[in-house]
């Protein structure tokens, strides 16, 4: 305690665009930054800062905790497709605060001709990473309220666009809470769960989807332990999923993702729980490539398999998971591990990101205005109609 993340003093100790800064250890393990009265001991994943949008790389971690400082929105698009900040959630708000900086930074002297930019700049944010609708959500959602300017001038778009991404980071957070409390109550009684990718704080604003049911659940039953796979080929699990569970003193295992379906048949876990990228209308769900196949192995094993993701991540447009575009990533991802060769040369590589779960084996989907249970086609309905009637968890 007592050395808190001081984002002003951060951003000003770096000096150059486009750079990073070491955090010192001791600030990363003492770290105190306090969000809603509660004392969370991970750094933030994004903020924007006096026309800066600063950033935990998280391609770094668990090695490096570093920043990097985005001054232009072409570095905040970067830094989603290179996977620095990622998480449904998190790349939405990094997006919000990309679209921020564009205002900011924009000479552009009428409130058309801001807006015209704009729209450039979102469609480029959200061709980063196609499947987390949470992306192409928060951009749309920041166009909107930028169009409803008040008075019509640049600097009330501007002061628009600048206020409704910084409120959308503190509903991620709030948000994030209301589902961690809302799935709790499932794993009453539970002391084992495995979860794939990192659906936590870091791929948050904060506190988390799928981590945050575990964060609320560990509030009551401090014996809870986190299997956690390792998540092929990035390695969100084991490098990010351990990482924050270890600084919040939640017990966690890492396995790999070979190992999810011998680690269910052993018993003791009462549940598996992951986050989402995209919900189709009909409760299909994409997330990170292999959550199919834990799913497949919870269901054999009779293990309730948990989807905890925001409203924000539901698509009514999309009926089904069919419809899902799944976003390719590069083969080095696959083919190299950290630089180096893995495979023959010339090895043929495919490499999906997400995949997508059936509705039929997801045995709830959690949200910040409950539980839904299938089927999910007139749960989502209604649970959006509940957002819409203004209920917040
Ligand atoms: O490729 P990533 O690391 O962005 O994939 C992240 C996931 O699949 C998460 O489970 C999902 O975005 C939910 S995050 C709360």
């Amino acid at each position: 305690m007592g050395h808190g993340f001081d984002a002003c003093a951060r951003i000003a100790a770096i000096p150059d665009r486009d750079t990073i800064m070491v955090v010192r250890q001791e600030h990363a393990s003492e770290g105190s930054q306090v969000t809603g009265g509660r004392t969370d001991p991970y750094p933030p994943t994004v903020e924007y800062v006096d026309g800066v949008v600063v950033l935990l790389d998280q391609a770094a971690l668990p090695e490096v905790e570093r920043y990097v400082r985005c001054e232009d929105w072409q570095r905040v698009a970067r830094a989603i497709s290179d996977l620095e900040v990622r998480g449904a959630p998190a790349i939405g708000v990094t997006a919000a605060f990309g679209l921020a900086l564009a205002a900011e930074r924009s000479g552009a002297g009428s409130a058309d001709d801001l807006l015209a930019e704009l729209a450039e700049v979102a469609e480029a944010l959200v061709a980063t990473r196609p499947t987390a609708v949470n992306l192409a959500w928060a951009v749309e959602t920041v166009l909107a309220e930028a169009h409803g300017a008040g008075g019509g001038l640049a600097a009330d778009v501007r002061r628009t666009v600048v206020a409704c991404a910084q409120r959308l980071a503190a509903e991620d957070l709030a948000t994030c809470r209301a589902i961690g409390d809302a799935g709790a109550g499932l794993l009453a009684g539970i002391d084992e769960v495995i979860t794939h990718c990192n659906a936590g704080a870091l791929a948050t604003v904060g506190y988390g989807t799928a981590l945050g049911v575990v964060r609320s659940a560990h509030r009551d039953n401090p014996a809870l332990h986190v299997w956690a796979d390792e998540t092929r080929p990035v390695l969100q699990g084991a490098r990010l999923t351990a990482f924050e569970l270890g600084r919040d003193g939640i017990a966690c295992t890492v396995i790999a993702d070979g190992a999810a379906a011998s680690v269910l048949r052993e018993g003791g876990i009462g549940a598996a729980i992951v986050g989402a990228d995209r919900i189709a209308a009909n409760g299909d769900v994409a997330n990170k490539i292999g959550t199919y196949g834990l799913a497949v192995a919870a269901r054999h094993h009779g293990v309730p398999f948990y989807v905890a993701a925001p409203l924000s991540t539901i698509d009514l447009d999309t009926p089904d998971g069919s419809m899902i575009e799944i976003e390719q990533r590069p083969a080095a991802e696959v083919a190299e591990y950290r630089g180096h060769a893995i495979t023959p040369a010339g090895a043929a590589v495919h490499n999906p990101a997400f995949d997508v779960t059936p509705a039929d084996l997801v045995d709830a989907i959690i949200t910040e205005v409950g539980v839904l249970r299938a089927p999910y086609g007139p749960a989502i309905e209604a649970a959006l109609g509940r957002r819409g009637a203004g209920a917040a968890g």
